[in-house]
């Protein structure tokens, strides 16, 4: 299959690599010149385990190319991706469709023979409908079907994710469309993967879904810890008690400091909106955003209760910044709001991370950044654990206590047991512990 995929960011260019490496001949598009620039020698805009070496060789072996232009590409292509951003529009919390929107637009003058637009990028239902009017539109000649197909990748683990997919989700309103989306994950289709053909708003519907399930099971159990730190139980033993049976699962049941990251803060405010548009309102996701929202800065507080109520003049080493392990991404990152609020409450901060420092530094411009955990530690008062880096999980305890002011950890992830640390001279407080 000849595929284009438009917009070159974490969505696109992880799903145009995999699909190369199926075997299908792919062109990455994006406006972004010197993006493009950087991917034709070879680098990454982004950090995602494995993408740069399957890039690499999918270039090499002539499956993988990078255009700004899409004009050429689309006229010679099967099926045409959209995969652009759709970031949270300013003010309203509705998803922003310009981008998606202008490369409808795009797409339709470039058209030759029959072709199927997939939007990959979440968009709100109904999306798919506009987008095919755009395109009819500026194009009244053009021979085209408009598909949906979501993607259920977790940043850090895309690559596995897109080749070992739970299941495959294809939204349809023209049979025509079938053939060719089938063809296009036949690979995934020989391994197993169920693909699931449904309607084109029910398929941008069960993205949103699936997401705001998720946002919300994680926020039930961020509830249960609270409540198990008042009744003097174990979070992790609840979650490994109820995970167990099937009907729940085990998965996305970990406490800790809210959920954050590019996906869910922007898509479960967007479909509350969309429900409220509808007259349909979701009370239980628009709970799980507000329980979310204070969240982050209760942790703040977590950590100033550790101290004995006073942070001012005292230094705090925080551990990992990044919204989860495995990526650079930082955005509506727990970290940035627990930080906002302890440098509000006067505390000076060092912090370490292994792979958003860079990203991290203009966000939160105010602190010290260290070259290593131990650095970080050195004369804090306390060590709040925010992201739970493998390179966090067996951190010398005893070198960080005769370097610090006080052994206080506060592990906001769960990653230590309390009698290791207490063992070491710690002070511990964790997640959902009750004593
Ligand atoms: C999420 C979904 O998991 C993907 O299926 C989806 O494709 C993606 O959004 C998207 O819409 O593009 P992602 O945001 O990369 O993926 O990361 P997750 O692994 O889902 O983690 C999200 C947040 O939840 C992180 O802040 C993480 O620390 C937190 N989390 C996750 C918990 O606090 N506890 C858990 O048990 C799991």
């Amino acid at each position: 299959m000849r595929i284009v995929m438009i917009g070159s960011g974490y969505v696109g260019l992880v799903s145009g690599a995999c699909l190369a490496d199926f075997g299908h001949d792919v062109v990455c598009v994006d406006k972004d010149a010197a993006k493009i620039e950087k991917l034709r020698g070879g680098g990454i805009p982004i950090y995602e385990p494995g993408l740069e070496q399957l890039v690499a060789s999918n270039v090499a072996a002539g499956r993988l190319s990078f255009e700004t232009d899409l004009s050429a590409p689309v006229a010679g292509a099967d099926v045409v991706f959209i995969g652009v951003g759709t970031p949270a529009r300013r003010g309203d919390g509705h998803a922003d469709l310009s981008y998606v929107h202008a490369a409808a637009k795009e797409i339709a003058q470039a058209l030759s023979g029959f072709t199927v637009i997939v939007t990959k990028s979440t968009v709100p239902v109904g999306t798919g409908d506009e987008v095919e009017r755009i395109v009819r539109e500026a194009n009244p000649d053009a021979d085209f079907a408009v598909a949906s197909n979501p993607e259920f990748l977790r940043e850090g683990a895309a690559i596995e994710d897109f080749k070992r997919p739970d299941r495959i989700v294809v939204g349809i309103e023209d049979e025509r469309a079938r053939a060719p989306m089938e063809a296009v994950y036949r690979p995934l289709y020989l391994n197993r993967s169920p693909i699931l053909f449904t309607s084109r708003r029910t398929s941008e519907l069960i993205k949103y879904a699936a997401n705001a399930f998720l946002a919300m099971k994680i926020t039930f159990i961020n509830e249960i810890a609270d409540l198990c730190e008042k009744v003097g139980a174990d979070v992790q033993d609840v979650s490994r008690g109820i995970g167990l049976d099937n009907r729940i699962g085990p998965k996305f049941l970990h406490a800790g400091p809210g959920y954050g990251g590019s996906c869910f803060p922007k898509d479960t405010s967007a479909l509350a909106k969309t429900a409220q548009d509808f007259e349909s309102p979701l009370r239980l996701i628009e709970a799980t955003i507000a329980i979310n929202d204070t969240r982050k800065r209760a942790m703040a507080r977590k950590v100033i209760a550790a101290l004995d109520g006073d942070v001012r003049g005292k230094r705090i080493a925080v551990l990992g910044l990044t919204f989860k392990p495995n990526t650079d991404d930082m955005r509506e990152a727990p970290s940035l709001s627990i930080v906002q609020a302890l440098t509000d409450a006067g505390a000076r901060i060092s912090a370490y991370d292994p792979e958003g420092m860079e990203l991290a530094k203009p966000m939160l411009p105010d602190i010290d950044y260290a070259a290593s955990p131990y650095a970080a530690a050195e004369g804090a008062a306390a060590l709040v654990i925010v992201t739970e880096w493998d390179a966090f999980r067996a951190l010398d305890l005893k070198r960080l206590k005769a370097s610090m002011a006080s052994p206080v950890l506060v592990d906001l992830r769960n990653v230590y047991r309390e009698e290791e640390t207490e063992a070491a001279g710690f002070r511990h407080v964790g997640i959902g512990r009750g004593t």
